[in-house]
């Protein structure tokens, strides 16, 4: 509903505009048309536009009531900004110029003369024409606010910015007009000569491209970001309603803390040790197709972590790529601050012959993945990423078989390969028919290119439970038959089933011809794939367990989110810039918070694209969704795939100090400025960003 809303209202304020455009123009040469008939005709053509025009208005209504239906929310802009400024010089259009037009409509034709002067100052007269003018004006401001512009609450400087262009524009056509009417009085029928008017209209041009073409430059040149950054600045600091706090102001710990002291156990003997060296590699696909990666030790998917909790885990990175520094990144793990990977906020990242080395205690039980938080891209898009499972303490249950499945899309110059991990082909694994199976789903890629909503899996031959999503374990999971599992980006799903007697398969949909078959010994079909089954729906799913805090809640900060987009330039390049309450990053909300909080966030799409939001360092737990509350497992997510027309309520509690992203997980989203931070008082960064540093975090 908001979708098609939302683009019959983008596409309408185009056609108001090439219904105004003519309108204008036509009103304006009134005066000066050769002959009686021809004015009586212009007049005509005028009301047919109005009437045209009077029928896109309400075309147009019914799009702004079809997101009205879905929520306030996404049509009150529409409602308190974009519909008055056009409607009110429709009205003055309604009010002055009809009547004018109309006695001019009646004129007696028969006379093929050209019309009197009094005629014509009628038809000059600035009640008439201006009304027109300035109303195909609000029809540009319309189009430039369905496209590049999109007003964010509480609406007062969006009426004033995109308001005063039209008044602006009424003064000089007013007094434009007026001096027109002069001239008309003053030397009657007179017209310039073909070759006045030809250079006349040719100036114009040149004028209107040089403005043109200078404010494009302009706009393009400053919206580059500057060489060096730091995440501590912030322009656009949100409270969530709650006190005012400062990252710069001495925290709970009495001063301010460096996120350097945020790291995990510096002492102890790590129970696991790891090394990995980011090195461009060549990483051979089933199919045979070879791709130039970036890989950790030279394989991509990377070597997989696979520790207990509780264990300390210590990963040392080092760099061997003459060209591209990296980091690691755990993705879902709530490791303290200064071990979370981000280049420019958490670390520097680590250049050629260098390295870091990273320890935690591994405290969630679940699935969880690494990837570099530098330049990712291009890099987690060609290679760096790998599994990271926590294992419960006293191991995994007995004879359960673990199958990791890493949905990726390859990109080569001429196509997207759609694969699990380096298997872009049918892949075929032996399993007893009674073992106990586990499925770790692990969206490591965007959604696909062409669709917006979350990467759609399905798992097809058994009846499954999803038992956890994005590490956290779901309560009282049901069976399931042939669901589709719309996996956000950076999401996991944990997918359990009993092997049956016959062959089980997991596909992505957006290749259906290859994917994972699992089949007992001995047996060589392959079942079909079944892609229309119902959608898996963790707001429902489940039941029990525990909810430490609900839509009831007394919250200490409500942030809203509007997540949108706009063509616009975004750091030198044109683009459909992805923006959060207006801004993109570096302008976006920083969202501050004190330790000890409950938080919660609502995040809504008005956008044209689903968003699967990542928040570092914390899980939140969803409240609702459309005003819905939750009502299946308590669902806690760290990836949240939100597609245009929802709205999501989520909570958390802020227990891990530090300077959190909160970003996109498409990652070219979060590339063009989609990213925001969550930031803890009394905390601050050494580190840098931008070209002028070490670190792209994005
Ligand atoms: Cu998976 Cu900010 O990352
Ligand atoms: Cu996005």
């Amino acid at each position: 509903m908001f979708e098609i809303g939302e683009n019959l209202d983008g596409i309408l304020a185009g056609v108001l505009f090439l219904i105004w455009l003519p309108a204008a123009i036509f009103a304006t040469r009134l005066a000066w048309r050769p002959s009686r008939r021809a004015l009586r005709r212009s007049a005509r053509a005028l009301s047919r536009l109005l009437i045209a025009a009077l029928v896109v208005l309400v075309i147009k209504c019914v799009a702004i009531g079809l997101m009205l239906s879905v929520d306030w929310i996404f049509a009150d802009n529409r409602v308190i900004v974009q519909m008055p400024l056009l409607l009110l010089p429709m009205l003055a259009v309604a009010v002055w110029s009809v009547p004018r037009l109309r006695a001019l409509a009646r004129t007696e034709p028969a006379d093929v003369e050209a019309p009197d002067a009094a005629v014509r100052a009628a038809a000059a007269d600035p009640v008439l024409v201006v009304p027109f003018q300035v109303t195909a004006v609000a029809t540009v401001v319309g189009v430039y606010f369905a496209y590049i512009s999109r007003p964010v609450p509480s609406y007062v400087d969006d009426v004033l910015t995109h308001g005063l262009p039209i008044v602006f524009a009424a003064v000089l056509l007013w007094i434009w007009q007026g001096y027109r009417l002069r001239a008309v009085r003053a030397d009657g029928f007179a017209r310039r000569g073909p070759g006045a008017r030809a250079l006349r209209a040719a100036v114009q041009v040149a004028v209107v491209l040089v403005v043109l073409v200078g404010t494009v430059v302009f706009v393009a040149r400053s919206s580059r970001l500057p060489d060096t950054m730091s995440m501590n600045a912030h322009g656009n600091v949100d409270y969530g309603g709650g006190t005012a706090l400062s990252h710069g102001a001495a925290g709970p710990a009495g001063r301010v803390v460096s996120v350097d002291e945020l790291r995990g156990p510096q002492t102890g003997t790590p129970d696991k040790t790891y090394t990995l060296t980011a090195r461009k590699a060549k990483v051979r696909l089933a199919s045979g197709t070879e791709i130039e990666a970036l890989t950790y030790n030279g394989q991509s998917p990377g070597p997989e972590i696979r520790v207990r909790q509780g264990e300390l885990v210590e990963v040392t990175l080092r760099n061997e790529m003459p060209d591209e520094n990296v980091t690691i990144h755990w993705h879902g793990l709530d490791v303290p601050n200064g071990e979370d990977g981000v280049a420019g906020a958490t670390q520097d990242a680590v250049a050629m012959g260098g390295s870091h080395t990273y320890r935690f205690v591994a405290e969630q039980v679940g699935t969880f993945w690494y990837h570099t938080h530098q330049n990712p891209l291009e890099a987690v898009r060609r290679g760096l990423f790998g599994a990271l499972i926590v294992e419960p303490a006293a191991g995994p249950p007995a004879g359960e078989r673990d199958v990791v499945v890493m949905p990726h899309e390859w990109r080569t110059p001429d196509e997207n390969i759609v694969a699990f991990g380096t298997s872009d082909t049918l892949q075929r694994q032996e399993i007893a028919p009674g073992t106990p199976v586990r499925l770790r789903l692990i969206n490591t890629d965007n959604n696909p290119a062409t669709d917006s909503r979350p990467r759609q899996l399905v798992v097809n031959g058994a009846p499954v439970r999803v038992v956890a999503i994005d590490g956290v374990d779901v309560s009282g999971p049901t069976p399931l038959t042939d669901p589709r599992l719309g996996l956000a980006a950076g999401g996991r799903y944990d997918v359990t089933f009993t092997m049956p007697s016959h062959a089980v398969r997991v596909t992505d949909l957006a290749r259906e011809d290859r994917g994972l078959v699992l089949a007992p010994p001995g047996d060589s079909s392959t079942p079909e794939v079944v892609g229309d089954g119902p959608t898996f729906d963790p707001l429902t799913y489940g039941s029990g367990g525990e909810r430490p805090f609900d839509t009831g809640s007394r919250f200490d900060r409500t942030f809203t989110q509007l997540l949108d987009d706009r063509l616009s330039f975004f750091d030198g390049g044109l683009h459909l810039v992805p923006i959060i309450n207006g801004h993109s990053f570096p302008d976006t909300p920083t969202l501050m918070v004190r330790e000890g909080e409950l938080v919660k966030v609502k995040i809504v799409n008005r956008s044209h694209q689903n968003h699967p939001m990542h928040l570092h360092g914390h899980h939140a737990l969803v409240l609702s969704r459309n005003g819905v509350a939750a009502t299946g497992s308590p669902w806690w997510i760290d990836s949240l795939d939100i597609i245009p027309g929802e709205v999501y309520e989520i909570a958390f509690r802020t227990d891990n100090p530090g300077m959190w992203m909160d970003h996109c997980h498409n990652l070219d989203h979060a590339a063009n400025g989609m990213v925001m931070h969550l930031m803890y008082e009394g905390v601050s960064t050494p580190y840098q960003l931008g070209r002028g540093t070490p670190n792209q975090p994005e």
